[in-house]
């Protein structure tokens, strides 16, 4: 049909020189096609592709038309209301009047009422006795005149007045149309052969090129449409967790800074400073900068001194303290990182001094400073107020990488800090929180961490591989960690923390992570990816 237009148009304009009107081309077979409205619509089309390659150039004119409404349609076919009324009826004096009722029986009520008052007005019925007659013996049913003139031409030869008329009863209304006048453009030829669209090598190569009609490019064009982010399996899982954690009163932490300091991975959790998951095989350094800005000062010196003498309780690790190893910057290898930061800001009230935590950040949201639905109060006077803390984020271990292992993976980490909190407290939170992910059958086991004390790596048992995976690591905060940040010695802060590639990968059923992260990973199945509830 597309082509047919086209060539209909190149062939008028062949032998005319120009279309003065578009409305007066005819496609053999269809005589009605170009004055509806629909047919400019696809002339209009065939323009634009003709008018793209300069074949042709065409100017717009736009019409005013009117085209009837249902009732408008339904009069031009059946008469007007008035007429049917009036058709309905005896001549006077040859046969029984007809009474409203029956009148109503005959041509329906809605006819019989509008079509009363103006068959009356016509003077086209009358009454006799107790019903109605005709008074004129012919009549002239103008209303439907005029409707079958504008369904045929889209308007009336008697002008503006009537149409006003005929919109006024509802019976048309108005559209607005358009029409084309077309002129030869400069690669005027009657050949509708598709232009190229791409310059070959072939081409060049036979100097085809040269005689070879180009389509334009349309920068217009709005292109294809991209797909929808998706969001990928990793984050599904984090948006689940980080659920369970809202649900339970936890505010998140800001874990914004992959950079660490030494002394806020390591130093300040009490981790000695020659332990080897400070060596370079464990962890990646920066070279530039190389040097952390100095930490807060008295905790600097607290911190120093506890780990080469002691206090607190503790004797310390008795080695010379390294201020270089301290400012060391480093991708940091655990999330707890942030949760020392985090927990030193929280200690800023028991220090005397102010407190810096955003409210929001830490616990408006969190319910934190509130329990059993109550404002907490600080009761002792310490400046000491409970939190509840979570994150999820990335962190970096200078790895082999093999099938289980990544160099950078995410850590979810949960704190709770409160007055006298138990061993028996951490387990609980650890059973409700790992129960909300579809775990409820918990093991403890002592283990060694230098910052906890006691420790508890956590064994679950997994009800679809049916078989104990560890899931994570957890224990009590040292007072060797808490005291010199300024926490009364009746605080008490737990942590534990997980990994989040491996509850994903059971999750999607995932075997090797390299296709959960990096280059081999599928996007189509990260797409399709279904979204996860524990
Ligand atoms: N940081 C520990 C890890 O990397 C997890 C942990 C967090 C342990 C908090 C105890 C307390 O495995």
């Amino acid at each position: 049909m597309a082509e047919a237009i086209q060539q209909l148009i190149l062939n008028t304009l062949d032998k005319n020189g120009s279309i003065k009107d578009t409305r007066t081309l005819t496609l053999p077979g269809q005589s009605e096609l170009a004055s509806t409205h629909d047919s400019q619509i696809i002339i209009l089309g065939a323009l634009n592709s003709l008018q793209s390659r300069d074949m042709i150039s065409y100017t717009t004119q736009e019409t005013i038309s009117h085209v009837l409404t249902p009732e408008g349609g339904s009069i031009a076919l059946n008469g007007s209301h008035e007429a049917r009324v009036w058709a309905a009826l005896p001549a006077q004096g040859e046969g029984t009047p007809v009474t409203p009722k029956e009148l109503e029986k005959k041509v329906g009520s809605e006819t019989a009422k509008i079509g009363q008052g103006r068959a009356f007005k016509n003077k086209w019925i009358g009454k006799q006795d107790a019903g109605l007659v005709k008074l004129a013996p012919t009549i002239n049913d103008v209303t439907q005149h005029e409707l079958q003139e504008v369904d045929s031409t889209g308007t009336l030869k008697s002008g503006e007045k009537a149409l006003a008329e005929l919109r006024k009863r509802k019976l048309i209304v108005q559209r607005k149309g358009q029409w084309f006048t077309v002129e030869k453009g400069k690669n005027f030829s009657t050949s509708t052969a598709k232009p190229e669209t791409d310059l070959t090598v072939d081409m060049l190569t036979s100097g085809a090129w040269k005689t070879s009609t180009f389509k334009k490019y349309n920068f217009e064009a709005e292109g294809i449409p991209t797909n929808g982010g998706a969001f990928h399996p990793l984050m599904k899982v984090r948006e689940e967790i980080r659920n369970i954690f809202l649900e339970m009163g936890f505010a998140e932490m800001p874990t914004s800074s992959f950079v660490e300091s030494g002394f806020w991975c390591f130093d300040s959790l009490f981790v000695p400073q020659q332990h080897p998951a400070r060596e370079v095989q464990d962890t990646f350094y920066l070279s530039d900068p190389s040097r952390s800005l100095p930490p807060p000062e008295d905790y600097y010196k607290r911190v120093a001194k506890v780990h080469e003498f002691g206090g607190y309780g503790s004797t310390g690790y008795r080695a010379p303290w390294s201020d270089k190893e301290s400012r060391k910057l480093l991708l940091r290898t655990h999330t707890t990182a942030s949760s020392a930061s985090m927990l030193y800001k929280l200690a800023a009230r028991c220090r005397g001094e102010k407190d810096e935590t955003d409210e929001d950040e830490l616990a408006t949201h969190s319910g934190a400073t509130k329990r059993n639905g109550k404002e907490e109060k600080d009761t002792a006077n310490d400046g000491f107020r409970p939190a509840k803390l979570f994150s999820v984020d990335r962190v970096f271990r200078n790895e082999t990488m093999d099938a289980t292992h990544l160099a950078e993976f995410h850590q979810v980490e949960g704190v709770v800090a409160d007055k006298d909190l138990t061993l028996a407290d951490l387990i609980g939170f650890m059973r409700v929180f790992f129960k909300k992910m579809g775990l409820e059958n918990l093991r403890f086991k002592p283990a060694y961490n230098p910052y906890t004390e006691p420790s508890l790596e956590i064994f679950a048992f997994h009800p679809e591989l049916k078989k104990w995976v560890e899931i994570g690591n957890s224990g009590m905060f040292r007072p060797e960690m808490l005291e010199p940040m300024g926490f009364p010695k009746d605080v008490h802060v737990h942590g534990w923390g997980i990994g989040l590639e491996r509850p994903t990968m059971i999750r999607y059923g995932i075997t090797n992570i390299r296709s959960l992260v990096g280059h081999k990973v599928s996007i189509e199945g990260v797409e399709k990816s279904p979204a996860v509830r524990f």
